[in-house]
């Protein structure tokens, strides 16, 4: 028995020290320390010897089992080393290496303009003002003094959603729509601007499309004039154009403003004097007018005591003017070649 007793401990050491990994460790541990490994049997097999016997072969068994686990010991402590530097290894990172650089984005030409407008009211004291996108008839035609019979409500302008009992829900064809809201919401004084995306019922081109962005102004307060919409409107375009621009008026129809005018500004690329982008000199860009008193009085209005400015603008007008882009599906198709151009911006 010494002598498998002794094979055992050779035994042992050798598979302990050629464990590859902690499995096998594990299963030499099994095969050497376990219960039905020869040294268990060896144990096993004492209580049947002579008290003599049994001490000194006990004494060597607990030597041989004492060695190999502290073997057993050193090589998991080894192993368990090994797997971490492996995991660390793997881990590492090169810091000699270039960062990946990810190319700088930038706001969208139409978000920039916006912006600008924005700025340019929010400092002159205005509020910012929201609707939602779908409207129901009376805030976008009925309490805007658009009559059943005037063309921008039949179905080749506007675009109706279809949602079973609310046939009178469309998409808002302007955002005069919010002028109604917010007199609804609040008493006189109004100053506010409100920006937002609106649909008509068009096939793009490149000058038209069929979701674009306005950007709508309402002043009501006692004693508003069309001075103080002219006032208004010149240090728009001087703040968006450039302070050399002038501004000319010319009368207009809108249901919702007596009297409309459409208001064009001086070429700001010939000046004034005539050229390929303005032909006459002058540009127009946008609808005004002083609003009515029928809009007051449908949104609960003094309109004997009140008087107010409205005026809308197309965005994305504005920007293919500014920015002198050609086509206006520019603007809308993501091309970062065109993008791109806006990154200083
Ligand atoms: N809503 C008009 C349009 O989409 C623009 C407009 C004209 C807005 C006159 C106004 C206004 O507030 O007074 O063409």
């Amino acid at each position: 028995m010494l002598r498998t007793l002794e094979a055992e401990r050779a035994r042992g050491r050798e598979l302990f020290a050629s464990a590859g990994s902690l499995e096998e460790l594990e299963a030499a541990n099994i095969a050497v320390l376990g219960r039905k490994s020869p040294l268990g049997e060896v144990q096993r097999a004492l209580g049947a010897l002579e008290e003599g016997q049994r001490r000194e072969l006990g004494r060597a068994v607990n030597e041989a089992r004492t060695e190999l686990a502290d073997a057993f010991e050193a090589r998991r402590d080894a192993l368990s080393v090994d797997v971490e530097s492996a995991l660390l290894a793997a881990d590492a990172v090169d810091m000699t290496l270039p960062g990946r650089r990810r190319p700088d984005g930038s706001l969208h030409p139409l978000t920039v303009v916006e912006d600008e407008i924005v700025g340019l009211f929010l400092r002159l004291g205005y509020r910012v003002a929201e609707g939602p996108e779908i409207e129901d008839d009376w805030h976008n035609f009925q309490a805007l003094n658009i009559p059943e019979d005037h063309p921008a409500r039949t179905m080749k302008d506007s675009l109706y959603v279809s949602i079973p009992g609310h046939p009178e829900l469309l998409l808002r064809t302007e955002t005069s729509a919010v002028q109604i809201r917010t007199m609804l919401s609040q008493p006189p004084p109004v100053y506010i601007v409100a920006p937002g995306r609106v649909y008509r019922r068009e096939t793009p081109d490149p000058t038209h499309l069929a979701v674009f962005h306005q950007v709508e102004a309402l002043v009501v307060d006692e004693g508003i004039t069309f001075a103080d919409l002219k006032g208004t409107l010149e240090a728009m375009a001087k703040g968006l154009f450039g302070e050399d621009r002038r501004i000319r008026f010319t009368p207009s129809y809108f249901p919702f403003v007596e009297p409309g005018a459409q208001i064009g500004v001086t070429c700001f690329r010939c000046g004034g004097v005539g050229c390929p982008t303005c032909r006459s000199g002058w540009i127009e860009l946008l609808g005004a007018g002083m609003v009515h008193p029928k809009v007051l009085e449908n949104c609960g209005y003094d309109s004997e005591r009140y008087t107010g400015f409205a005026f809308g603008l197309g965005i994305e007008r504005v920007a293919i003017l500014k920015y002198e882009i050609p086509d206006i599906r520019l603007l809308i198709e993501g091309d970062v070649r065109f993008l791109e151009r806006f990154r200083a911006a």
